[in-house]
């Protein structure tokens, strides 16, 4: 069985095909093209996003099949009939970029064999969704292909179950993202309750304009984290809002406005100097990790995450208690992984994270979660919802 997926909810153009075989996935391929373009601006602009996603999905999708060795040329063009042209210009209708592409691409290879077809459908970018998904409903219109929605925060979780199918529940997802920061209790797949999140900006959105702040580039999460990387403390101490609440919500813009006055009031020629940047990105980098940490084994506690029934061959680590997950591009910060492993052993409890680049958004991990909530749906009715919640 095989999942070809698509993944455009912000600023990267991903294209996976995932195999299910032997009660085993392979991963037959899995490209992303991130858009340099936002680099200049220090953020994502939607409208300049859906264009780039326009340019870049087909040559994504001809590489994604290519190295799963599913591209197959057709020995001639064939053209593509009136009446199938016609809906595929009504699908596209507000993606005239990728139109042409799309149709060259159609008339110039075969169906490739694969089962299904997943998209991300939202929470995300609108202009960026609807690329993806009108994209996505074009191949399953023309190839006659089943269609799945992907809700991309689950995504960011279930990636975590792609070599782990004996994690037990329930489970605590601290999802964090450049949209999002949210505390997740699972207590299965697809029973999910969100307990916290942010009520402001997101983790990875802290990084990324602290970054922009201190005159460094975007993304600014692993720009902050490599230079943060080079020191082992740091004299500038940063608030750690909402640290104390009682409940499990997170608040990171007063951080962000504090980045703002400690840069105002330190004098241009220190501003600029290695040890102030490196300072600074420690002090940010420490605070968000405090703040995610603290929250997040508070919340453990009090919602008791342990697998009290589970066969000691079904726990991850023998001695845990129950497992903490780890997903979004936040949570390929290595200091952010040394930490939560590092608390999660003295917790008795095991912790899930994905390798670095399936942490950051991905074809494969809307692959995955398709595998694991093959909901299928006509193209006819897919539509994006941008503030889809979990
Ligand atoms: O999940 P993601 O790729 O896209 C969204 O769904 O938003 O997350 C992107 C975010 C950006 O804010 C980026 O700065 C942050 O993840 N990020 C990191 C690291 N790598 C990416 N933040 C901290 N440390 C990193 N190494
Ligand atoms: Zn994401």
């Amino acid at each position: 069985m095989k999942i070809l997926a698509i993944e455009t909810s912000c600023d990267d153009t991903g294209i996976a095909v995932l195999q299910r075989k032997n009660n085993r996935f392979a991963v037959r391929s899995n490209i992303v093209s991130s858009q340099a373009i936002h680099q200049n601006y220090g953020g994502v602009f939607p409208m300049m996003a859906k264009r780039e996603h326009q340019k870049n999905l087909v040559p994504v999708l001809t590489q994604a099949l290519r190295e799963a060795k599913l591209l197959q040329p057709l020995s001639i063009k064939k053209e593509i009939g009136k009446k199938e042209l016609l809906t595929i210009k009504k699908i596209l209708a507000k993606e005239e970029h990728l139109l042409p592409l799309v149709v060259d691409f159609l008339q110039t290879y075969k169906k490739p064999l694969v089962d299904s077809l997943a998209v991300t459908y939202g929470p995300g970018l609108e202009p960026c969704l609807w690329v993806g998904i009108n994209f996505a409903r074009v191949l399953s219109f023309y190839w006659d292909i089943p269609l799945i929605p992907v809700n991309h925060i689950e995504a960011h979780i279930l990636v975590n179950f792609l070599n782990r199918p004996e994690v037990t529940f329930p489970a605590l997802a601290l999802v964090v993202s450049g949209g999002h920061t949210q505390l997740i209790l699972m207590k299965k797949i697809g029973a999910y309750e969100i307990i916290g999140e942010t009520r402001d900006d997101a983790a990875g959105e802290c990084f990324d304009k602290a970054a922009k702040i201190l005159g460094l580039g975007y993304p600014g999460g692993p720009i902050i984290s490599n230079i943060a990387s080079q020191i082992t403390q740091s004299p500038i101490l940063l608030p750690r809002p909402m640290i104390s609440s009682h409940d499990y919500d997170f608040s990171f813009s007063g951080l962000k406005t504090a980045v703002l006055y400690k840069v105002r009031e330190t004098s241009e020629k220190e501003r600029k100097s290695k040890d102030f940047i490196a300072n600074m990105c420690f002090a940010v980098q420490d605070s968000i990790i405090d703040v995610l940490l603290k929250k997040t084994f508070a919340a453990a506690k009090n919602y008791n995450i342990k697998i009290p029934t589970a066969k000691p061959s079904k726990i991850l680590d023998s001695k845990a208690i129950g497992t903490i997950i780890l997903g979004g591009g936040v949570s390929a910060n290595q200091e952010l992984k040394k930490q939560f492993t590092a608390t999660t052993k003295e917790n008795n409890l095991a912790l899930l994270y994905p390798e670095s680049k399936l942490s950051t958004d991905n074809g494969l991990m809307i692959a995955v979660a398709a595998y694991f909530r093959p909901k299928k749906i006509a193209w006819q009715k897919l539509s994006a919802n941008a503030n889809l919640r979990t």
